[in-house]
């Protein structure tokens, strides 16, 4: 008879918890207040790693915000400037752009066409820049340790541009790399010796984020793989069978492997919360916000998902923005679209500025995240 008076006590109790950490606690935690954001990844959130290499050097990239190429694929701001400008910190120095940089407030070590896993010579020869995600640890274990020599031996006044080395412990350590392996892997199968292995990437990627913690890193933020099947760049070929698309128009393969290294991801982020006890992992669901975005494009004011502002993509032809071709003895320069806004697909791979705003304003709160602490608290522990 006594549990069962005390049985709905208990329900009550945890319910009340529950809903306790859902709103109350959320009110009265601390903004992080994040000195610095150190950011790992591919092209989605390369701000000028790659920019002598791999990203056209003149018009219109960087039109729509910067009036210059600035380094990004893209017409204007990325999802990392937005979430920056949300943090009240300067859009952030690439690693490797060594001219007028400033690594006060964190770099970020993301490169476009990189991978998670290490690459080898073959995949080298194919024309993907050496950085994979493994690198990327390298030389910021490199970055740290050198930085913090500097900043002791400087006087205060050659102390400006460099990191302080107390912030490194409470910056933010983003993450969004992966697009690159399920794409190389899901090419022509004889043109790449490079096999999709979902567990090895995530395995990777933890291996990365051991890593971080071991340097003293302890937020970590962490956005899954887009819906690469959604890309423009993948749907233009003329031989795509209906039966190949899901519901809204996309590409399933891809969409399946983005999904299933996601679904990975995230138990192994649930894992990574044991292994490192003092950190505070965050798992954004970066798929679901893209394709929320894509499904409702109209509503929101884009044109068609698949319609591309700058580039021509048809019947396997592929003349990407800012570049010339001659096709059938026309030479064709592909220049912006006239109204970059109104697209989600800046250039067949890569969003828009006006996209990645939208998607920014719709991660940042925590909405599409586990735990669903907006990035500005991101540092706390909900358990
Ligand atoms: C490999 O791919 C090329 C096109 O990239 C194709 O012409 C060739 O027939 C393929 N070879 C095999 C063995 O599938
Ligand atoms: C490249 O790596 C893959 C595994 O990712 C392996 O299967 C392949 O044999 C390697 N190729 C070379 C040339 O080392
Ligand atoms: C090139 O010419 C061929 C044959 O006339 C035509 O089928 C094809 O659509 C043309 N391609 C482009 C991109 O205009
Ligand atoms: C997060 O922001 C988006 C975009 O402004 C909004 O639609 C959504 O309702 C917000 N969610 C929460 C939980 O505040």
């Amino acid at each position: 008879m006594e549990n069962v008076k005390v049985f709905p006590v208990v329900v009550f109790s945890v319910l009340l918890c529950v809903l306790g950490v859902q709103s109350v606690d959320l009110k009265e935690l601390p903004s992080c207040n994040f000195r610095a954001v150190y950011n790992f990844g591919d092209s989605n959130s390369d701000t000028g790693g790659g920019s002598a290499a791999f990203w056209p050097q003149g018009p219109p990239s960087g039109n729509t915000f910067f009036g210059r190429p600035a380094g990004r694929g893209c017409d204007g701001r990325l999802m990392i400037d937005f979430i920056a400008e949300h943090l009240g910190l300067p859009y952030l120095s690439a690693y490797l752009d060594s001219i007028g940089t400033s690594f006060r407030h964190g770099a970020n070590f993301a490169m476009g066409g990189v991978t998670i896993r290490p690459q080898n010579e073959s995949m080298s020869l194919n024309g993907v820049p050496p950085f994979s995600l493994d690198i990327q640890m390298v030389q910021f274990n490199q970055f740290k340790a050198r930085t913090s020599y500097l900043y002791n031996q400087a006087k205060n006044s050659h102390r400006s541009n460099l990191p302080r080395p107390q912030d490194f412990s409470k910056a933010l350590y983003m993450l969004d790399i992966g697009h690159n392996d399920i794409s190389a892997g899901l090419r022509k199968k004889n043109d790449t010796d490079f096999h999709l292995s979902v567990p090895d990437m995530v395995e990777q990627l933890a291996k990365a984020v051991q890593n971080l913690y071991d340097q003293g890193a302890r937020t970590f933020w962490i956005h899954n793989t887009g819906p690469m099947g959604c890309l423009p760049v993948y749907l233009r070929y003329h031989d795509i069978k209906p039966d190949e698309l899901d519901k809204q128009g996309c590409r399933k393969a891809q969409n399946d492997y983005a999904t299933e290294f996601n679904r990975k991801l995230k138990d192994r982020v649930i894992k990574l919360r044991k292994e490192l006890p003092q950190a505070a992992l965050t798992y954004v669901d970066m798929y679901a916000a893209k394709y929320k975005l894509i499904g409702n494009a109209k509503q929101q004011g884009f044109v068609d998902a698949t319609e591309v502002c700058c580039g021509f993509h048809q019947d396997d032809i592929h003349v990407y923005c800012g570049q010339k071709a001659k096709i059938n003895g026309t030479v064709i320069y592909t220049g912006s679209c006239e109204d970059p806004s109104k697209y989600i697909s800046w250039d067949g791979v890569h969003y828009s500025e006006a996209a990645n705003h939208w998607v920014a304003n719709h991660i940042i709160n925590g909405s599409f995240s586990d735990p669903p602490l907006p990035i500005t608290h991101a540092c706390h522990k909900l358990t």
